[in-house]
């Protein structure tokens, strides 16, 4: 009989280690909670507000230590020498040679900003005052105006999902545009920083003979959003060194994966414009008419640490219930 199959507890005991640079929140909060449970210890980087760490984010660090197992965190920035160095030190000091079994790089850390001024013609105003014909035509006098507040009231306050193509998002665009340095800092912290963190790792002897390496990807690395050039910049140089990984550590037993999540409630996705909007879409759009959660990526990275997975290697796992898939 395999070990610990009832229980879920597969690294229970084993002193074996899960790093996770932003692990604060959404999917790398969700999969420390996760891996805790099946008894990998953790340590964590991230970068809140001392107000968040206390009245939000602590409650879950003791979630994850009441599963009995140890918890580490620094709350540092990971993009200045001194946060990265203290993080650094301290998995070789907590975890040490060949225990980290998984590291996974969550951070949303992006540009979010348009590269040119919005020039998209007003759909939405052609659409509102065709539909004020309409009903004057059936008797019904309303103004352009009480058409769109009434739109806009269905969608954000009664759920009307439908009505995402005419409400307006409360997720503006930022004023300024995307500069040469958003792009070059976007693509280093959310592109191959995941590369040199898995390197660094691997040089050092931390890693566990079979690790597990993983970073989070987006639909928006293959379409364009408005707003998301940068961070899809970012995305495909993330591909493309899970790719490089795959094959340059893999003679150290190290496996490299991109997770593809459809669109999630967290606090970076709704820091993209229009994500508002995306969230309607995607209810739609979703074969099961749901977001994505952070658990959901979560249970998927807890299975392809399991010994079972491990045959694949430099790919793309897309976890979204058939999100990009579905062409309705
Ligand atoms: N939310 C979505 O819809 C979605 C979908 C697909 C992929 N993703 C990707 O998933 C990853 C995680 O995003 P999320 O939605 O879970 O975001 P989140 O806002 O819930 O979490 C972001 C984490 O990054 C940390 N962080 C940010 N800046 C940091 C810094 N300078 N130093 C250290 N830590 C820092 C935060 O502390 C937090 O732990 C990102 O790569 C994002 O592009 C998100």
């Amino acid at each position: 009989m395999r070990e610990n199959i009832d229980t879920g507890a597969e690294f229970r005991g084993k002193g074996y280690w899960a790093v996770i640079l932003g692990g604060s929140s959404g999917f790398g909060l969700a999969t420390a909670k996760r891996l805790a449970q099946a008894g990998l210890n953790i340590l964590i980087g991230h970068k809140d507000k001392e107000g968040t760490v206390e009245t939000v984010i602590k409650p879950h660090f003791e979630a994850i230590r009441a599963a009995g197992v140890q918890l580490v965190t620094h709350n540092v920035n990971l993009f200045d020498e001194d946060g990265r160095g203290e993080v650094f030190e301290s998995v070789a000091e907590h975890a040490g040679k060949g225990k980290v079994h998984l590291f996974m790089h969550s951070v949303a850390a992006g540009a979010c900003k348009l590269l040119a001024e919005d020039r998209t013609p007003d759909f939405k105003g052609q659409a509102l005052r065709a539909l004020c014909e309409a009903l004057k035509a059936q008797g019904v006098t309303a103004s352009a105006e009480q058409l769109k507040a009434a739109v806009n009231q269905a969608f954000h306050e009664k759920g009307a999902d439908a009505l995402h193509t005419l409400a307006d998002s409360r997720i503006p665009y930022k004023e300024q545009l995307l500069s040469d340095e958003d792009l070059q800092k976007t693509v280093w912290m959310m592109g191959y920083d995941y590369l040199l963190w898995g390197r660094e790792l691997q040089r050092e002897g931390l890693l566990s003979p079979d690790a597990r390496l993983v970073a989070m990807t987006s639909e928006g690395n293959e379409v364009a959003w408005k707003g998301y050039a940068a961070v899809s910049a970012a995305k495909c140089a993330l591909e493309a060194c899970c790719r490089a990984m795959a094959l340059e550590l893999a003679p150290y037993g190290a496996r490299s994966y991109v997770v593809q999540a459809g669109i999630t409630d967290t606090p970076a996705g709704n820091a993209i414009p229009n994500f508002d909007l995306m969230k309607a879409a995607a209810r739609l759009r979703n074969p099961f008419h749901r977001l994505t959660t952070p658990e959901d990526v979560a249970e998927a990275i807890h299975q392809l640490c399991l010994p079972g997975f491990s045959w694949s290697n430099g790919t793309l796992i897309r976890v979204d219930g058939g999100e990009a898939v579905s062409g309705t």
